[in-house]
């Protein structure tokens, strides 16, 4: 599977944030992760679909990876794959029916991902492996950018590789949280294939540099 580099747009600068996403994106960006945080299922506020309909009328091409840390989650699934979405995620415990909700971002036409907390066990993903596209493994708790790599991460990363390995499934691994370019190949080793940094990316002084040394570290793992 290839292995993708997705900055976190919640560490831009939301006043210039247009520019900010062409800057990632000619750094090498490959898709674009989308945090959207209601003041409900985590305390912090940020974007919804309006933001992302604007960045794709503005001329943004690549994928927006939206994930989405709210409750409930069926309208914004909706809302957000209208504005043109490729890839829409939920945490599970967010919505009452997990099957429904991974089943409608599939009938618009977005890749379905399911988001797992630290403390969420693999477990969840049991009867729904055979029909999602991806799972986000959150290796922060959800809410807020800069925080810490939560080290027990990179064993839940592989015992999740090796489920859908078993499984004989094709379901991509994003890690997000924490990620820098010190830490990326054992996310990449421990089986991960798409990697979300905010801060790492969006607080460096040359995007170039830092998406290059991310994925230089990839290829070394
Ligand atoms: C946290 C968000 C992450 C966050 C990543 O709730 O889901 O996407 O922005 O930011 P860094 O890379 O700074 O941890
Ligand atoms: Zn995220």
């Amino acid at each position: 599977m290839k292995n993708l580099i997705a900055p976190s747009i919640l560490s831009a600068n939301f006043a210039k944030l247009g520019k900010e996403v062409e800057d990632v994106i000619s750094a090498g960006a490959d898709i674009i992760h989308f945090d959207v945080m209601d003041n409900h299922y985590v305390p912090n506020l940020t974007i919804g679909p309006l933001v992302c309909k604007s960045l794709i009328d503005y001329g943004i091409k690549k994928p927006i990876d939206v994930h989405l840390m709210t409750t409930p989650v069926d309208d914004l699934i909706n809302q957000f794959c209208d504005a043109g979405a490729s890839m829409v995620s939920f945490h599970p415990e967010a919505t009452k029916h997990v099957d429904r909700s991974i089943e409608l971002i599939k009938s618009k036409g977005s890749k379905a991902g399911i988001a797992l907390n630290p403390a969420s066990p693999l477990s969840l993903l049991d009867h729904i492996l055979d029909k999602i596209d991806f799972i986000l493994i959150m290796s922060v708790n959800p809410g807020y950018g800069g925080q810490k790599f939560i080290p027990n991460s990179l064993d839940k990363i592989q015992k999740c590789k090796e489920m859908i390995d078993l499984a004989k499934r094709e379901v991509e691994i994003e890690v997000d949280g924490g990620i820098s370019a010190e830490n990326i190949q054992s996310v990449k080793n421990a089986g991960a294939n798409i990697f979300v940094a905010g801060s790492a990316i969006f607080n460096s002084k040359n995007y170039k540099n830092t998406i290059q040394k991310m994925k230089q570290e990839i290829s070394a793992g």
